[in-house]
């Protein structure tokens, strides 16, 4: 089986744990490439026609799709294994941290301790949102904020090999895909553009904070999370790494950098794990944090549900009902431009846009092969 890109905080596995990580690898491939195809065949042969036949048309949006769907015993089928995967891969994940958890507590104390490049602003006070809070998001238990012991990583060690799995490799090796994948686009869409500060937002473990370092050598990278576990294991990763990284507990929402702090603002993946009031606030504060003439980027999967088939934005909402993340449809549903309206950028300079993903679609990822790409300059 493939394997991560290795570094020094990456959890050790043994043998009959990377066994039980490939067998949830290979049931994941198989339910996403073999199985969740049969969905459509269900719905064309015998749902669509027996709704078309009681109201005169087709279901219209990807709610009436799934109330007709999910009495089906195939979809019923396909969503227990597919969280069957989702929730051994947590387990088998969970399990592998859980029996080296004080060496990577160790390890990234060490790394805070003499940190050679970056820095590490944790905020014990600062409080987690409710969308955070109130959900175990994508089945990891406790979420990402979640603190099981003195200086925990525990949700930044799941997290970095888990998000390689759950992709199925198909991110890069380093998961780094929608990082190398702006910093790409940038180049080649404003070939001048030379960040000197650089703000990334919900780094988590800072997959794709890391590409901005090497895309824009000597901008100085900042990154923020809400979750002290997951910016440990940050810091200590960049530093393993060489890369020179500024992390800080803050919410998006309302961070404590001054007015016109940056030249260009990022997030991956990011928005669709907040709320629509959050949306509408992170813009506000980009619109802040942003200088004149700066930038700000966030990548997301390539979903509008207003512009694909009923039946296509049902497929991609598996997550918002069953995968705990509550509002990856409604993030799909909205209109990107109007946040960013609302928050002061003029209409002329907000955009959505669409980037290929540099190492590809896998068989398991949404959408294909590209990230959409909602932004704005100032
Ligand atoms: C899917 S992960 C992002 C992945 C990451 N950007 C990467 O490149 O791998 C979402 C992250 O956003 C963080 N988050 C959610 N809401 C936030 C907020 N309001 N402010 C800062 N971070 C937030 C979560 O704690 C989580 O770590």
């Amino acid at each position: 089986m493939f394997q991560p890109g290795l570094h020094a905080m990456m959890p050790a596995t043994q043998h009959d744990e990377d066994a039980r990580m490939s067998f949830v690898y290979q049931l994941k491939e198989h339910v996403a490439t073999k199985i969740g195809p049969g969905n459509k065949l269900v719905y064309e042969t015998s749902v669509e026609p027996a709704f078309r036949k009681r109201h005169g048309r087709s279901p219209k949006d990807r709610h009436e799709v799934h109330r007709e769907m999910r009495g089906q015993d195939y979809w019923r089928m396909f969503g227990s294994l597919s969280r069957l995967y989702q929730e051994l891969k947590q387990s088998y994940g969970g399990d592998i941290v859980d029996r080296q958890i004080g060496d990577l507590n160790q390890r990234a104390r060490g790394y805070r301790e003499q940190a050679k490049k970056g820095s590490l602003r944790l905020d014990p006070n600062l409080e987690i949102p409710r969308y955070q809070s109130g959900v175990d998001i994508h089945c990891l238990p406790g979420g990402y904020h979640t603190e099981r012991s003195p200086d925990d990583v525990t949700a930044g060690a799941m997290y970095d090999p888990g998000v390689y799995y759950f992709a199925m490799g198909a991110m890069g090796p380093y998961n780094e895909d929608m990082g190398v994948s702006i910093v790409g686009w940038l180049k080649k869409t404003r070939p001048q553009f030379k960040p000197r500060r650089i703000l990334d937002m919900g780094c988590t473990v800072g997959h794709c904070t890391t590409p901005y370092v090497d895309g824009f050598p000597g901008a100085e990278v900042h990154a923020i999370d809400l979750a002290a576990p997951v910016l440990r294991y940050a810091h200590a990763r960049a530093e393993a790494m060489g890369k020179a990284v500024h992390f800080a507990q803050q919410n998006a929402e309302r961070t404590d950098y001054e007015d016109e702090s940056f030249d260009l603002i990022v997030s991956h993946i990011l928005l669709h794990e907040t709320s629509y009031r959050a949306v509408y606030n992170i813009m506000k504060e980009c619109q802040r944090l942003l200088k004149p003439g700066g930038l700000v980027v966030h990548a997301e999967a390539p979903v509008r549900n207003a512009e694909i088939p009923a039946f296509d934005a049902f497929m991609h909402d598996w997550a918002t009902h069953y995968n705990a993340e509550p509002f990856w449809g409604t993030l799909h549903d909205m209109d990107l431009k109007k946040p960013a309206l609302q928050a002061g950028f003029a209409e002329k300079d907000v955009f959505v846009a669409y980037t290929p993903k540099l190492y590809g679609g896998g068989p398991g990822l949404t959408g294909g092969g590209q990230w959409l790409l909602y932004g704005a300059n100032k």
